[in-house]
C-alpha cells in the first residue's frame, strides 16, 4: 500500500493546523481504502474554445507544444479534437461547441467574471483520471460525498459516455473523470462520430511543419505541470479536495510575499516524472483583496480570479536541458517563436546557474490559457525558485491589468 504522506515535504509556506490535521487523515483514508493504488495517472486534459476557434487553436498548440492532432469526434452540438503526444503523456481534447448561444454550465462558470464572460465558452474544465475498476472508485468516492453527474447528465453535456465525471469542485471550477482502460492499452474516448476534419488537418499540417523546420521537435517535451488559480481563502481546502479526488500528493507550498501569493505544488504518487501524470500546482493570495489597500503591495493571483473565476491559469511546457545555436534551448524556443509572431509577456527569467530558466507566453486568444516553458539544467531537484515564481506572477499580473484597461477603454 503505498503511503501518501510518506513523502518528503518541501516549501516555506505555514499552513494552519486544521490543514495538517486533515491532511494526514485524509490521506490515510485515501490509502486504507485503497484509491491511492487504484487511481492511476491523469490520462486527459479537457479544454473549451469558442466556436470557430478550434482550428486555430489546435494550430496554435501543435505549434508550441508536442502535440499531435489524431481525429475528431462530432457530437450533436460540439466537435470535440482529439490531440496526442503518445501513450506516455495525457491527451488534450479541444472541445468547441457549434452554437455560441448554447447554454451550459462550463459556460455558466465563466459569465459571473468580468472578463471570463467575455470569452463565455473558453476555459480549461478539467482531468480523466485513470482508474484500476471504475465502478469501486465512484462507489467509493460517492461514499465520501463527492458529487458526480448522472450519466443521462453526462450524456446531455456530450462528455465521454464511458467516463464517470465529478460535479465541478466549488473551489477550483474544475472537473475531475475517471475511466477504466487496460494500461497499456489505447484511449477510445466513446463520444460521437469519428472523422478527420479537413481544417484542423490544414492548421495541424502548417504547424507542424513549422515546428520541425525551427527544430522545435527535438526540444519540446510533455507537459511540467498544471497551474490553477484560486480565492485566497480556498487555498487549503482546494489542495486537500484535489488529494482527496486524486491520487496525488502535497509536495508542498511556497511563500512569495512580494507578490502577495502562493504556490503549492501536489505529485502524482505514482511517478517520479512529471510527464506521465502532470504537477499540480494551486496559486491563491496570501490576503483577500480587501486587504490590499492596507497592504499597499501588488495582488495578481487574486485579481485574476476576480477578473476570470477560479481556473486553470497556465500549462507549463517542459524544454529539453542543453543549448542549441550558441543559447539555452529555452532561449532557442523563445526566440523561435517570436520569429513566428508568437508573444511572450517578459524575457525569458532564471539562470542556468540557478538550475532553471521559465517564461510565459501571453495568454491563448482561443483559450485565455498561457503556455510556460521551463528548462531544468543539470540535476536540478528543486521543482522551481521563489524568484521566478515571483517574476512570472508579476509580468500576468502586469498584463491582465493592461488587457483590463484595453477592454474598458473599448467599453468606453
Ligand atoms: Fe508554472
Amino acid at each position: 500500500m503505498t503511503a501518501s504522506a510518506e513523502f518528503c515535504r518541501y516549501g516555506d509556506k505555514q499552513n494552519s493546523p486544521f490543514f495538517e490535521e486533515w491532511l494526514g487523515r485524509l490521506l490515510e483514508d485515501r490509502d486504507r481504502q485503497g484509491l491511492t493504488d487504484h487511481i492511476g495517472r491523469i490520462d486527459t486534459l479537457m479544454i473549451t474554445v469558442e466556436p470557430g476557434h478550434s482550428a486555430a487553436y489546435v494550430g496554435e498548440l501543435c505549434l508550441m507544444t508536442p502535440y499531435h492532432y489524431l481525429v475528431t469526434l462530432e457530437s450533436e452540438q460540439h466537435f470535440t479534437h482529439i490531440l496526442r503526444i503518445d501513450m506516455n503523456a495525457p491527451d488534450i481534447l479541444v472541445r468547441e461547441v457549434k452554437d455560441a448561444n448554447l447554454h451550459g454550465i462550463f459556460r455558466s462558470l465563466n459569465e459571473v467574471y468580468p472578463i471570463g464572460a467575455q470569452r463565455p465558452n473558453s476555459r480549461y474544465m478539467g482531468e480523466i483520471f485513470q482508474v484500476a475498476n471504475l465502478h469501486e472508485v465512484v462507489e467509493a468516492q460517492k461514499a465520501r460525498e463527492i458529487r458526480f453527474f448522472h450519466q443521462d447528465q453526462i450524456r446531455r453535456l456530450e462528455l465521454p459516455g464511458n467516463t464517470a465525471i465529478v460535479k465541478p469542485s466549488p473551489y477550483t471550477h474544475n472537473i475531475v473523470g475517471y475511466w477504466e482502460r487496460p494500461d497499456p492499452g489505447i484511449r477510445v474516448y466513446a463520444l460521437g462520430l469519428s472523422s478527420i476534419r479537413n481544417d484542423i488537418q490544414a492548421a495541424y499540417e502548417t504547424a507542424k511543419e513549422m515546428r520541425e523546420t525551427l527544430g522545435l521537435d527535438a526540444l519540446l517535451l510533455p507537459i511540467d505541470h498544471l497551474a490553477t488559480r484560486v480565492y485566497s481563502q480556498n487555498r487549503e481546502v482546494a489542495i486537500l479536495e484535489y488529494l482527496t479526488l486524486s491520487s496525488y500528493y502535497y509536495w508542498g507550498s511556497y511563500d512569495i510575499p512580494e507578490q502577495n501569493s502562493s504556490t503549492n505544488v501536489t505529485k502524482s504518487v505514482h511517478f517520479d516524472n512529471a510527464f506521465p501524470s502532470p504537477v499540480k500546482v494551486f496559486t491563491a493570495a496570501n490576503h483577500p483583496y480587501f486587504c490590499n489597500h492596507l497592504l499597499g503591495i501588488p495582488s495578481p493571483t487574486e485579481a485574476f480570479v476576480r477578473n476570470f473565476g477560479p481556473r486553470l491559469h497556465h500549462l507549463a511546457i517542459a524544454v529539453q536541458d542543453g543549448h542549441t545555436a550558441g543559447m539555452t534551448n529555452i532561449d532557442y524556443v523563445v526566440h523561435a517563436l517570436q520569429h513566428c509572431g508568437r508573444d511572450f509577456l517578459l524575457e525569458v527569467i532564471g539562470s542556468e546557474q540557478e538550475g532553471l530558466k521559465q517564461i510565459f507566453s501571453s495568454a491563448s486568444e482561443h483559450s485565455s490559457l498561457i503556455i510556460e516553458y521551463v528548462q531544468r539544467f543539470g540535476d536540478f531537484q528543486g521543482f522551481f525558485t521563489k524568484e521566478n515564481v515571483a517574476g512570472l506572477t508579476a509580468a500576468a499580473g502586469a498584463d491582465e491589468t493592461l488587457r483590463g484597461l484595453e477592454n474598458a477603454a473599448r467599453r468606453g
